[in-house]
C-alpha cells in the first residue's frame, strides 16, 4: 500500500514510525512531516489546508490511503473531499469531527442520548452566560465552544473569574472560536484518556492514557499542548473502560449515525472518573498528541490494516493486541514554551539517547539543518520508553533524556508521578 499521512508533530512521527513496520507498505509519505519523520517517510512540502493539492498528490502517487493526524484538516473537511474524489481517508468527515469542533454540539449529543457529563448552558451573548454563571455559583467552567488549541477552556473558582472569563471570550481572546460559550458544572475525579477506533458500523476499544497538560511540575502552571502521557492508565480498570464504552462512546457512535454523520476514525474521549462514574469532558476526534506516541509503543499488531478497515468500514473483522508493557512519553520543550521561545537551536545526543534500550525520540518540532537536528517549534522531542511497569518505563524515558544535549530546551522530571506513587504503595 502506498500511505499518505497529514501532519507534522510527534503524533505523526509516532505513526509513520508504526505504520512503516508494516509488512503490507509499499511507499510512505508524510505532508509537511518534520525532521524525525523524515528518517521513515518521504516528507511531502505540501499545505494540507489546499484540499486540491492533496487530492492531485494522491492522483499521481496511487495512494491507497490517507490517513490525517490533527484536528483541523478533519473539521475544514479534508476527508470529505478526498471521499468524493474516491480517495480512501482514515479520520471523520467535517459533520462527524463537530464532536471535537463546537462543544456545545458535544454536549447537546450528551443531553440527548443521556451520556454523562456536567451540566451545562449554551450561550450566544455574555448577559445571558453571566446570568446562568450567577445562578450556579462558583466553582464554575467557561469555554471557548470552537477549536482553540486547548487553551479555550477557564476553570474559575469564583464568581468574579467567571464572569470576566465571559467577556474575555466574547471580547475575542479565542477569535472566531468564542463566538459562542458553553458553561460547565465543575468536575472533581482523576481525569483519564479513552481511545476507541469507528468505522460507522461499530467501536474498537483501543486503550487508556493520562496526559499531562500543565508545564509544570506537579502539574502546575499554564496549560500547553501536553508535556507527556503514559498508557495504561491506571484508574482505568476493565470495568471502567467497559462502563465507558457502555455509557458514552457506544452511544456516542449511535447518536452520531442518527443524525446522518456517522463516525470513522478515533474517538479519543477525555474522561473525569467521579465518584459516581466516569463522565465525559470533551471528545477529541484524532489522536492525542503525547498520547498517540504511548499507544503506538505499545501496539503489538500491524496497524496499517487496522487503520485501512476503519476507512473502509470493517473493523469488525480485527482485533488489536496490545503489550502488557507501560509506556511513558516525555515532552521536550524548548525554553519559554508555551511563551514566547527561541527557534533553529541545536539538539545533540540523539542517537545515544536511542540507545537506551525500550526507547525511541520521537520528533515534534525539528528539522535537519546542514545534518545537524534543529528546534524549530515549542514541542521538540518525545522521549518514549517502554518498562514492565510505568515506574520503569519513566527510569528509561530519563535516561534517555539525560543523554540528550538541549540547554535550549527543558522538560517536566515527573512525568508520571501519579501511577508511579500507586505503584509504590
Ligand atoms: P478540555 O480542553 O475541554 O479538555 O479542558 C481542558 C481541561 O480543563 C481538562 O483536561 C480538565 O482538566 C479541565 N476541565 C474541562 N472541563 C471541566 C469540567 N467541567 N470540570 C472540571 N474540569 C474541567
Ligand atoms: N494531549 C492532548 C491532546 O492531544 O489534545
Amino acid at each position: 500500500m502506498n500511505i499518505l499521512v497529514i501532519g507534522s508533530g510527534g503524533r505523526e512521527h509516532a505513526l509513520c514510525w508504526k505504520i512503516a513496520q508494516s509488512p503490507l507498505l509499499k511507499s510512505l509519505y508524510c505532508a509537511p512531516g518534520n525532521g524525525g519523520i523524515a528518517d521513515v517517510a518521504h516528507c511531502v512540502n505540501m499545505d494540507p489546508s489546499d484540499h486540491m493539492a492533496v487530492i492531485a498528490f494522491c492522483s499521481d502517487h496511487d495512494i491507497d490511503l490517507v490517513i490525517v493526524g490533527p484536528e483541523a484538516p478533519l473539521v475544514a473537511g479534508l476527508v470529505d473531499d478526498l471521499t468524493a474524489s474516491g480517495i480512501l481517508a482514515f479520520g471523520p468527515t467535517a459533520g462527524a469531527a463537530q464532536l471535537e469542533g463546537s462543544k456545545g454540539f458535544t454536549k447537546d449529543v450528551c443531553a440527548q442520548y443521556d451520556i454523562p457529563t456536567a451540566a451545562y448552558g449554551r450561550f450566544k451573548d455574555a448577559d445571558s452566560a453571566k446570568n446562568y454563571i450567577k445562578a450556579e455559583g462558583a466553582p464554575i467552567v467557561v469555554k471557548a465552544d470552537g477549536l482553540a488549541a486547548g487553551k479555550g477552556v477557564i476553570l474559575a473558582q469564583t464568581l468574579e473569574e467567571a464572569l470576566a472569563a465571559v467577556d474575555y471570550i466574547f471580547e475575542g481572546a479565542f477569535g472566531a472560536a468564542g463566538a459562542e460559550v458553553v458553561i460547565e458544572e465543575y468536575m472533581t475525579g482523576e481525569e483519564a484518556s479513552f481511545f476507541g477506533l469507528a468505522d460507522g458500523n461499530g467501536v474498537l476499544a483501543m486503550a487508556t492514557a493520562q496526559d499531562h497538560k500543565a508545564v509544570g511540575e506537579g502539574d502546575t502552571g499554564p496549560n500547553t499542548g501536553g508535556m507527556g502521557a503514559y498508557s495504561p492508565a491506571p484508574v482505568m480498570t476493565e470495568a471502567m473502560c467497559q462502563r465507558v464504552m457502555d455509557e458514552i462512546i457506544t452511544p456516542t457512535a449511535k447518536a452520531m449515525a442518527d443524525m446522518g454523520h456517522p463516525y470513522k476514525g478515533v474517538f479519543f474521549a477525555g474522561l473525569m472518573i467521579t465518584d459516581s462514574g466516569p463522565k465525559l469532558i470533551e471528545y477529541n476526534c484524532r489522536f492525542g498528541d503525547p498520547e498517540c506516541q504511548v499507544l503506538m509503543m505499545r501496539m503489538k499488531s500491524d496497524f496499517l490494516p487496522i487503520l485501512k478497515a476503519v476507512a473502509e468500514g470493517t473493523l469488525s473483522k480485527h482485533t488489536i493486541v496490545w503489550s502488557d508493557d507501560a509506556a511513558l512519553c516525555v515532552v521536550m520543550a524548548a525554553n519559554g514554551y508555551p511563551g514566547p521561545y527561541q527557534k533553529n537551536t541545536e539538539i545533540r545526543g540523539l542517537s545515544a539517547a536511542e540507545g537506551t534500550p525500550g526507547t525511541k525520540v520521537f520528533h515534534a518540532g525539528t528539522a535537519y539543518n546542514d545534518g545537524h537536528v534543529h528546534a524549530i517549534g515549542g514541542r521538540v522531542l518525545n522521549v518514549t520508553a517502554r518498562g514492565s511497569t510505568v515506574s520503569e518505563a519513566q527510569k528509561s524515558a530519563y535516561t534517555a533524556v539525560d543523554l540528550i544535549q538541549w540547554p535550549d530546551g527543558f522538560c517536566r522530571r515527573d512525568i508520571g508521578w501519579r501511577a508511579v506513587a500507586r505503584e509504590k504503595s
